[in-house]
């Protein structure tokens, strides 16, 4: 191995802490270039382990000195760890006292402490606390915390750690101080700081118990006026987690900072969240519908995390689903609830599975496909995936569906009871949730549910259905299977909640039920039916599985028009769309849409009782990814210009259809991010999109000219983007205008221009026009590769996100991204990381982007010196 290179950690091999560390007393004095920390811990060896050497594990940090009980000590530096061997015996504790310093300036890693605008923030989760000094660095590691910082007053006005501020003042030399204290036990993965000069949007709150509150919106001073949706997400996150848990804020002060340099969403340290900018800034003018609907799910996500996360939290890393599954599916209920109305709910459902089966299902029969609680890593960081979370969720969500909402509640109860201020496994929440419902089929089969915890991949169920009509009988056969996955060559069967409704043939409800599918096979039979039943199966996608039933188009359009279930209504659409999709790729690319699929497209935009939200979902085609995850063999273009194809027709056979929806819906009001308002401006702006579409070909100018109009007259980024979007989509040569008054505009909006440059990077390839403008674009002033926003707003919209204009023949795109992962492992592993993933499924493209793929990772993988992170998701993909 060479240097900084680890080996494999595997699930197994868990012990438990061979000391305990009890409390934690840090000192910072911050400067840029060479901050120093002084920790000061109270140790204890763990009595239930064998005696033995302690090993702190420590990055990049300069020692300067270890004291144990104030006096000098022996020690050891060996890769990456302190050594202690001579510690005092016995089971007393001690003080162990270490003093370092570390380059926060330098750090573009954006891992421990690190400097963005002049400012200093953390980031520890994972593995980020032993970058600021050497510690136990364990999640099952847990102590308390106090903290000094000290720093230049001016600069540093603001100074933030966890807990409660209990003392500040003045200092020589233009320094200030202030100390924090934390009353909760926490791994060190929890810990943060910021110092900078920023401002607070404040909010007291009285809650249910009668409790005050402080609560902080903490942005850059010309950011405020931004802050007040992110505030109104925090309050009613809290009321809701006491409303539908009972879960209550345990802190005096809740405090949220939003920071431009951050590798991910957001952070739930104990009481100082720290986000990315992008979840918590957003006004009417630079904030489109869906980033507001975001920072309503994120900053919900990390409130409920002090609950499912730092009050329970994980024993160690391969449980890292056990908060963050349990707490995306707290943050989708929580925004369904927040919808309101069945109608909206389902528009949540929906838009969760299509995230779940564009970057889940291709994950899971990837290289890169783990069990949601995964058996081994390399680098953690490459595990907070969509399996982790959405997967994880998913799982949650079966556990609930099979002991019911009150049920679910009830061990949500038992599980912080018994678990409440430990670091504990998937298998204890599990448990929890079974033990506090005896009679479910949860606690029934509970051994048998955990697979989905073990086995990895997406298990196909496949329904075929018989009908006698002499005798009125139905039977339906469902059966399971899972494909291998990497190390996992057989699966055993999983427990497979269906929820299954029947329709007769005029599309009135027969029955609707819950099976509980356990065996590889099953027939289920129904008697006494007048004429053949059409199956609604997988109601709300009570599983996270890949159904297969060979419906006709005629099942399909009467489940379309009669499905009391919007989310199977939903998806008779996308299957009827899929269908002609897959004929039209085999068919060597070429599409022409049936009038019947054209009429039911019809139908529903024109339909007067459904809602906006939901027709946009049903008249947007399924995705390039997800229809390349239904074939063997993937040609990305030949996807592109079929789903191009088939957008191009829908424009032009509809067109009076959507010039009757824009005008219809385009009209909002005063601007109101709400469910209904957001539905309307959605439908109106894939109306637009269609309305350009259909110009390019009559060549009229009229619609293009609208949009343009509204591009400009837009009182609200939404409805200003959705027309930027339709211009650009639809390659009308006012594009280049708009993108340039858009550029003018927002220049000095970080987050907007991030959409600026994402919209150029996703856009339709025309000619192969799109690596060329990435490339110039990477040239662009306000381009900045170090910026993970920024990054990603252009070279993953295009590498991740265009896979038409990315898929190239001539092997540009990839050698395009090679370029890019090497250059960005150098500067920050875990984004390479992520950009790697794009070439995941090299395996099933079609020649020779296969071949050319295959030349691109190698290439990364040649390179000496590759990050852990990197390194892991090359070798997996050749593997
Ligand atoms: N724990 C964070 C969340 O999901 C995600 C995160 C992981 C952020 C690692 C930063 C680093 O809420
Ligand atoms: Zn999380």
């Amino acid at each position: 191995m060479r240097e900084g290179q680890t080996a494999v950690i595997h699930r197994a091999d868990y012990r438990p802490p061979a000391f305990w560390i009890d409390s934690v007393e840090l000192c910072f004095d911050l400067d840029p270039q060479k901050t120093r920390v002084l920790n000061r811990m109270r140790l204890r060896r763990n009595p239930s382990m064998p005696a033995e050497a302690l090993r702190l594990h420590g990055e990049e940090l300069n020692l300067a000195r270890v004291l144990v009980n104030g006096q000098g000590a022996s020690f050891k530096l060996e890769d990456s760890h302190l050594v202690l061997e001579n510690l005092p015996e016995g089971h007393e504790p001690f003080d162990l006292e270490v003093f370092t310093t570390c380059a926060p300036a330098k750090n573009t890693k954006l891992m421990g402490l690190y400097v963005s605008n002049d400012s200093f923030f953390t980031q520890c989760e994972a593995e980020g606390f032993r970058r600021i000094t050497y510690f136990l660095d364990r999640p099952d590691v847990m102590a308390t915390y106090s903290v000094l910082i000290r720093a230049d007053k001016a600069k540093y006005p603001v100074l933030l750690s966890n807990g409660n501020l209990v003392e500040q003042g003045e200092l020589d030399a233009g320094r200030h101080y202030a100390r924090w204290v934390d009353p909760h036990r926490k791994p060190s993965y929890l810990f943060a700081l910021v110092a900078g000069s920023l401002v607070a949007r404040e909010q007291r709150i009285t809650t249910r118990g009668g409790k005050d509150h402080l609560l902080q919106v903490y942005v850059r001073p010309g950011d405020l006026d931004k802050t007040e949706h992110a505030m109104n997400s925090l309050m009613a996150s809290i009321a809701w987690d006491e409303a539908r848990f009972g879960l209550p804020l345990d802190l005096e002060r809740f405090m949220i900072v939003a920071t431009s340099d951050f590798n991910m969403g957001a952070m739930e340290n104990k009481g100082l969240n720290i986000f990315n900018t992008k979840y918590v800034l957003a006004s009417q003018a630079t904030a489109t519908d869906v980033d507001y609907a975001n920072i309503e799910s994120v900053v919900g996500h990390e409130y409920f995390h002090n609950w499912t996360g730092n009050r329970v939290t994980c024993r160690d890393w391969f449980q890292l689903s056990l908060k963050e599954g349990l707490t995306v599916f707290r943050d989708q209920e929580f925004s369904q609830d927040l919808a309101g109305e069945p109608s909206a709910r389902a528009v949540r459902r929906i838009e969760d599975v299509r995230v779940l089966r564009t970057a889940q299902f291709p994950e899971d029969a990837g290289p890169m496909a783990h069990p949601v609680r995964p058996d081994q890593y390399l680098e953690i960081n490459n595990f907070y995936t969509v399996t982790i979370y959405e997967k994880g969720a998913e799982l949650v969500r079966m556990m609930q569906t099979l002991v019911g909402r009150e049920g679910f509640a009830r061990g949500m109860k038992l599980y912080f009871e018994r678990h409440d201020g430990q670091a504990v496994t998937c298998d204890d929440f599990a448990q929890a949730i079974a033990d506090a419902n005896p009679d479910s089929p949860l606690a029934r089969l509970l051994p048998q549910f955990k697979r989905w915890y073990s086995q990895a991949g997406t298990p196909r169920l496949s329904a075929r259905s018989r009908w006698d009509a002499a005798s009125g009988t139905y039977s339906l056969t469902l059966s399971q299977s899972c494909a291998p996955t990497p190390g996992q060559p057989v699966k055993e069967p999983f427990v497979i909640p269906v929820q299954l409704g029947l329709l007769d043939a005029s599309g009135a409800a027969l029955s609707n039920g819950l099976h509980v599918l356990t065996q590889e096979s099953e027939t289920l039979t129904m008697s006494g039916l007048s004429s053949e039943p059409v199956p609604s199966i997988l109601r709300g996608f009570s599983a996270p599985v890949c159904l297969d039933y060979p419906y006709t188009d005629a099942q399909l359009l009467l489940l379309l028009a009669h499905d009391t279930d919007p989310f199977n209504r939903w998806e008779a659409a996308q299957r009827l769309a899929l269908h002609r999709a897959l004929q039209a790729v085999r068919d060597s690319g070429h599409v022409e849409l049936d009038a019947p699929f054209i009429e039911a497209m019809r139908g529903v935009l024109r339909h007067p009782q459904l809602d906006a939200a939901f027709k946009e979902l049903v008249l947007t085609l399924p995705s390039e990814t997800y229809i390349a995850e239904q074939l063997e063999v993937v040609d990305p273009q030949r996807i592109h210009a079929v789903r191009e194809a088939m957008r191009q027709q829908l424009a032009t056979a509809l067109r009076h259809d959507w010039e009757w929806a824009y005008e219809a819906h385009h009209d909002t009001g005063a601007y109101r991010p709400d469910p209904r308002s957001t539905g309307r401006r959605a439908l109106a702006g894939l109306a637009l999109t269609h309305l350009c579409l259909a110009a390019r070909l009559s060549g009229d100018p009229v619609w293009p000219g609208k949009t343009l109009q509204r591009f400009k007259d837009a009182a609200n980024m939404t409805d200003r983007f959705n027309a930027l979007s339709a211009l650009v989509t639809s390659g009308h040569p006012l594009a280049a205008q708009a993108l340039d008054r858009f550029h003018g505009q927002f220049k000095d909006d970080a987050l907007v221009l991030d959409k600026w440059f994402a919209l150029q990077a996703g856009a339709p390839d025309r000619g192969g026009n799109i690596l060329p403008l990435v490339k110039q674009l990477m040239q662009h002033p306000d381009f900045n590769i170090r910026n993970p926003n920024r990054a990603r707003s252009l070279v993953f919209s295009y590498c991740s996100a265009n896979p038409g204009a990315f898929h190239r023949t001539d092997a540009a795109g990839y050698v395009f991204w090679s370029d890019r992962v090497i250059e960005l492992d150098a500067i920050n592993p875990q984004v390479a990381a992520r950009l790697a993933r794009a070439l995941d499924r090299w395996r099933r493209l079609v020649e020779p982007c296969r071949s050319a793929a295959r030349e691109a990772i190698a290439r990364v993988a040649a390179k000496p010196d590759l990050s852990n992170d990197v390194r892991e998701v090359v070798t997996r993909a050749l593997a």
